[in-house]
């Protein structure tokens, strides 16, 4: 597989004959969640640059940033059966950051303003800022970004929208483990006691949406919470249910508006996020 450190050597060596090149931004420790993201480029187009960085300004503190799990033998492997079409970037800091490490300064209206938004404060414009520094470096046609980080998702498009670069964003679904936890980099690094129990994030959640008819948000709000913390070690950040295009918070459902649910719990010091689609029967 072909690996660069810069962008410059990369762009050298694409070749003028791509007709469509895709692009999937991660921060490495790759699980099938990442898989699912570079098995649908791969479709899609004759190249796909998968990068890896783990892009410091988007990290809300040094304690998390120095623990983010790094496997980059691991990450090989997973990518190996695409290794064809695939060009590995894994820039340096100073490729990113050519000026220093520092985020630009971004306005997303209300997409920043709630849920992750709220709580990390800083950490859209550190996604953005990466984004953007990948998007001008690398020029794709096509980038892949998931669900499973919605609100993260809303923001690119409007990002991409803002920048005006022709670079269509590809949202693609969630992807759940076998006891419905939502795949994350950051799973590994719960204890095994901890692991074992968090399937009960979305376990709750589902039966929520079976509800949906019948309760109120506060009604869920509280459901959510009590199930959760329930589980030794559980405590719940946040519950909101929201428009998925402005990701305004919502306080009744509205029969004639899709709503999407997003949680964040911490599982001792690790924390996770998930989001369902909540439907009215
Ligand atoms: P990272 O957490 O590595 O995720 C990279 C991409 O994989 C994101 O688009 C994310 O939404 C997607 N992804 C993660 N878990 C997934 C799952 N279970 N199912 C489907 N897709 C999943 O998100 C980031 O990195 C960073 O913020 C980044 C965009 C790379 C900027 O630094």
């Amino acid at each position: 597989m072909l690996i660069f450190h810069t962008a410059k050597e990369l762009r050298k060596n694409l070749s003028a004959k791509i007709s469509s090149l895709g692009l999937v931004p991660t921060m490495g420790a790759l699980h099938l969640g990442h898989v699912s993201l570079v098995e649908r480029a791969v479709k899609e187009n004759n190249k796909v640059v998968v990068s890896i960085y783990v892009n410091p300004t988007q990290f809300n503190s040094i304690e998390d940033l120095n623990s983010y799990p790094v496997n980059l033998e691991n990450d090989l492997k997973l990518l190996k059966p695409f290794k064809k079409q695939l060009i590995l970037y894994i820039p340096k800091h100073n490729d990113i950051y050519p000026e220093g490490i520092q985020s630009k300064k971004y306005d997303f209206g209300s997409l920043s303003q709630y849920m992750e938004g709220a709580l990390r404060p800083g950490h859209f414009d550190g996604v953005a800022t990466i984004v953007e520094a990948l998007f001008r470096n690398i020029m794709p046609n096509k980038a892949y970004f998931g669900e499973k980080d919605f609100q993260q998702l809303q923001i690119i498009k409007s990002l991409s929208r803002s920048l005006n670069l022709g670079i269509e964003i590809v949202g693609c679904p969630l992807l759940r483990g076998e006891d419905g936890l939502a795949l994350s980099s950051r799973n590994d690094l719960m204890p095994e006691d901890l692991r074992a129990e968090a399937s009960v994030i979305f376990q709750t959640l589902n039966y929520i949406t079976e509800q949906a008819s019948d309760w109120s948000i506060k009604e869920m709000e509280l459901y959510f919470k009590s199930k959760v913390e329930d589980k030794n070690g559980f405590k719940m950040e946040y519950f909101c249910v929201a428009n998925p295009s402005d990701l305004i918070p919502v306080s009744h459902l509205d029969s004639r508006n899709e709503h999407r649910i997003f949680v964040a719990v911490f599982a001792g010091k690790t924390r996770l996020i998930d989001t369902v689609k909540l439907f009215r029967k």
